[in-house]
């Protein structure tokens, strides 16, 4: 069904950020909003798929018709994405993962004392790494959120991970990344660049990404 590419698939979708709490009361997030994941699960559900969003903390309202999945940190989304991956044809990674946490989180609200305070953070695993090395059929899309040498760190980012697509967003450029309903990306595969797309909503981005998967998986000859 050419208006229904994806149908028959299973498709989990991260998006959102993470949240790591230092005590009751504090903890460290980012400014993810879920626009871009959620856009893509939207769209993954309109082209036929089986949908699963597994979200962080995030403010854009939630799609109609996906099954959804809170998590608050990293760990806990890894553990949700990772009890559901052998299942999955397609994981699509939007979300923005804190890379790492405090070493203690205290039960009673931090006191305050001293002119300055040192926050210890440990390193969070890497949940996308995790699923690169683990994948067997499935699809792996991976984001990349960069300030500077997008290109450079993308195609890094694309080998380490293992993944079959990485889409670039330079998040310093206004109508791109963190928060805004439009956004600016590049897709590499392991050859390289492959598309430069212009600005266009989020929902225009998933559109092209996911038609560009359902291609990949088409000639890939695998359903
Ligand atoms: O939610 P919006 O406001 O719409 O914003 C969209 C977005 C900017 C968050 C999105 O387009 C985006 O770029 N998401 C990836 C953010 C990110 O964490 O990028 P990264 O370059 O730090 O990580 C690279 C990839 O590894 C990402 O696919 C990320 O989900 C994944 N990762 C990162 C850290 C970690 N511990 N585990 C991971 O799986």
């Amino acid at each position: 069904n050419p208006a229904k590419p994806l149908s028959g698939l299973k498709v989990i979708v991260t998006a959102g950020g993470t949240v790591e709490r230092i005590d009751p009361v504090r903890y460290i997030t980012n400014d993810s909003s879920g626009k871009m994941g959620y856009a893509i699960a939207e769209t993954a559900k309109r082209m036929g798929a089986d949908v699963t969003v597994v979200t962080g903390k995030a403010t854009a309202a939630l799609p109609a018709g996906v099954k959804v999945v809170h998590v608050e940190s990293t760990a806990d989304m890894m553990n949700a994405v990772l009890s559901r991956f052998e299942d999955a044809d397609i994981v699509i990674k939007a979300a923005a993962p804190s890379d790492y946490r405090p070493a203690l989180r205290s039960d009673k609200k931090i006191k305050k004392k001293d002119e300055t305070m040192t926050l210890e953070l440990v390193k969070n695993p890497d949940i996308l790494q995790t699923l690169g090395q683990r994948k067997a059929k499935q699809f792996l899309v991976g984001f990349a959120a960069e300030t500077d040498n997008g290109e450079q760190y993308a195609m890094d980012k694309l080998a380490r991970k293992n993944c079959d697509l990485l889409v670039l967003n330079d998040v310093t450029v206004p109508g791109a990344g963190f928060g805004t309903d439009t956004n600016i990306v590049s897709v590499y595969d392991k050859d390289g660049l492959v598309e430069s797309l212009p600005q266009m909503s989020k929902l225009d981005v998933a559109q092209n990404l996911l038609s560009l998967v359902a291609l990949r998986l088409n000639t890939r000859g695998g359903s």
